[in-house]
């Protein structure tokens, strides 16, 4: 067995923020890897990251009137602030514009084109820009693209060509001998079925004048490398520049997918690999999508999507991690409602965890246990059951996870929470301390003990909550007051009141949190302003947001000389749509109180730097 457990998310693309059918493969990648950490005797190489060419991000640059590079800087940021905030624990975070990545898919290019690999040749076919690729005639349904039903458009045009045809026979053998490389099975049967027919070649190039975003093809000035021949490299290239102190070693053990990239990553990945000389990943797992209440999947340009991060403020970010590594069986869909979702809150972690820990330890200090020493015979007052499921929990839990069944392993661990409080029931300790003190303070330090074993194993779940458990209990059993609650329980019906009134409210202006979500708000620097041609009271104002410029037409003339304005820390709604205003490009807007001479422009009274989000 190797010496080191290396597993992967796919790299986002930049053109919009993370969702959560992002959040999920990256919270399960992430608890993967936390419990590896936690069992396992290998290295654990977590490797997450954004995959920044393409046309897609190079439409959504041209749109917000910046370069692509300020594009994927910016978006960058905000991807790394939703994982952070999410408790992710990646080792590697890389970025298809790193000179790292670029330098290795060079070498790789080089080497397939240097063994005969590669051919050019003319190409007319169905180009769909929101998969970027093209389909045959026969692949198209209705017309339209067959896997998001986009429309297509002709092109004609000459290209380098990988030749993964060669390959086929190999890669069937391949899944033949490591029936263990697609997860679930069911997936391997669908990639072995689409082996059934001839493989295509690839198309790994797209001429630069048509798109000038991606990596040069190292032997012909005129094109860049195909966005999915590029990104996939990431997985490999990361290794060859690990951070500082670490070493990678190839192949990956798990590339965590969603279903819809199975064919990139279960056909071209492997054989791109085989064909340079390394080895396949050793497996792939896809997981389901989880769908919004009338079963569609959900998507940013569905405009259907759950954003993590408002459920993660609204709720707690593990408590999110929590319910979506308990919802969704590994490779199955899921639906998401939000009224679920608090509902399992309430349930499992207020009522059966939480209260169990705040009953015991008000318990604790009213009776004073803590005088008293566990008994030699571990869990020896519980029921032959209750003794067994504690015992055996630990590996049960290992077994659910080496077997990708995330939420089995939590379930698991719930019953034996369910069962520690069915035993305090039975045990009535408010009663029976008073009676008989010994014995109910040894079966209720037994209960502290298997409480211990339980927080130890949520870690990877719920890793801030779960090491402020363990602090209390560490802490001679924390009793927490009233507003520090482990899980507070969350009111069902002031929550069903808060989202009717913002249905039906009277009153416009107001909204939920996920309404004031939406809007973007930064602070920009401005660097120069001037008065507008043909106009009194507007200003035309230039805003530095992190690295890029922005246009902003403001009315504040008659309360601004445009000297006055330079150098000012303003907040700009920078997700406005661009409008003209009397013929003037504005790119967002300045946030300003008053009317007529007497606006005031809101500004910050302390340096935050250009580009931080205002929450
Ligand atoms: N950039 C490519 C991947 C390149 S990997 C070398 C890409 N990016 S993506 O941002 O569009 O999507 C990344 C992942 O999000 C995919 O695994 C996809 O399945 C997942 N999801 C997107 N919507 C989803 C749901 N509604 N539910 C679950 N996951 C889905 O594809």
């Amino acid at each position: 067995m190797s010496s080191q457990f290396y597993i992967t998310t796919p790299l986002y693309y930049v053109n919009g923020e993370p969702h959560i059918g992002h959040a999920y493969t990256t919270i399960l990648a992430d608890v993967l890897a936390r419990y590896h950490r936690l069992f396992d005797d290998r290295q654990v190489h977590f490797l997450t990251g954004l995959d920044e060419h393409g046309q897609k991000v190079s439409q959504s640059a041209t749109e917000r009137k910046v370069t692509p590079q300020q594009h994927c800087d910016r978006m960058a940021e905000t991807w790394k602030e939703v994982w952070y905030k999410l408790g992710i624990s990646n080792d590697d975070f890389i970025r298809t514009t790193e000179p790292r990545h670029e330098k290795v898919v060079i070498d790789f290019l080089n080497k397939v084109y240097e063994k005969g690999d590669v051919y050019k040749q003319e190409y007319d076919g169905w180009y769909s820009v929101y998969e970027e690729r093209y389909f045959t005639e026969k692949d198209l349904v209705d017309g339209k693209d067959p896997i998001c039903g986009r429309p297509v458009e002709r092109r004609k045009e000459t290209n380098y060509f990988f030749e993964m045809s060669k390959y086929q026979d190999w890669l069937i053998k391949h899944y033949e001998d490591n029936p263990d490389a697609v997860l679930p099975a069911f997936r391997l049967n669908e990639v072995k079925g689409f082996l059934k027919q001839p493989l295509g070649d690839l198309c790994i190039s797209r001429p630069m004048s048509r798109l000038d975003w991606g990596i040069p093809i190292p032997w012909d000035d005129d094109y860049v490398t195909y966005v999915w021949f590029d990104a996939l490299i990431n997985y490999f290239s990361a290794t060859k520049t690990p951070p500082v102190g670490l070493k990678v070693d190839w192949p990956a053990d798990y590339h965590l997918i969603g279903k819809d990239i199975l064919t990139t990553h279960a056909i071209y990945w492997p054989i791109m690999l085989y064909a340079a000389g390394y080895e396949p990943p050793k497996h792939i797992l896809a997981h389901g999508w989880w769908l919004d209440k009338s079963d569609a999947r959900m998507s940013k340009s569905d405009g259907n999507v759950i954003e993590p991060l408002v459920m993660a403020e609204k709720y707690g970010s593990d408590e999110f991690r929590y319910f979506v590594m308990k919802e969704m069986v590994v490779g199955q869909d899921a639906g998401f409602s939000e009224e679920i979702f608090v509902q399992r809150i309430n349930s499992d972690l207020a009522n059966d965890l939480g209260n169990l820990y705040s009953r015991f330890a008000k318990l604790y200090h009213q009776f004073g246990w803590s005088k008293y020493k566990l008994s030699e015979e571990k869990w020896g007052s519980f029921s032959t059951e209750l003794a067994e499921r504690a015992h055996n929990l630990e590996s049960v839990v290992k077994r659910e996870i080496e077997a990708l069944r995330p939420h089995a392993a939590i379930e698991e661990i719930m019953m034996l929470i369910r069962g520690l409080n069915q035993h305090v029931e039975h045990l009535e300790p408010w009663k029976n301390a008073k009676i008989e003190p010994d014995k109910t303070a040894l079966a209720m330090l037994d209960v502290l003990d298997a409480l211990m074993l339980v927080a130890e194993l949520l870690v990877p779940v719920m890793p801030a909550k779960m090491a402020l458990l363990k602090q209390w209990i560490d802490d001679d059993v924390h009793v927490p007051q009233k507003t520090e609650q482990l899980f507070p329980r969350i009111d069902m019906k002031k929550l069903k009141l808060e989202s009717a009134k913002a249905e039906k409210s009277d009153n416009p202006a107001e909204m939920t949190i996920d309404d004031f979500a939406k809007l973007d708000l930064r602070v920009g620097v401005v660097t120069s302003a001037k008065k507008a041609e043909n106009s009194d009271k507007l200003l035309v104002v230039e805003v530095e947001i992190s690295s890029e410029k922005r246009q902003v037409v403001a009315g504040i003339a008659g309360s601004y000389s445009p000297d006055e304005l330079i150098g000012k820390r303003v907040i700009v709604v920078s997700n406005l749509k661009p409008v003209k205003l009397r013929g003037i490009l504005s790119q967002g807007m300045l946030l300003a109180a008053g009317s007529g001479e007497e606006i005031g422009l809101l500004t910050l009274d302390k340096d935050i730097p250009s580009g931080a989000k205002i929450h």
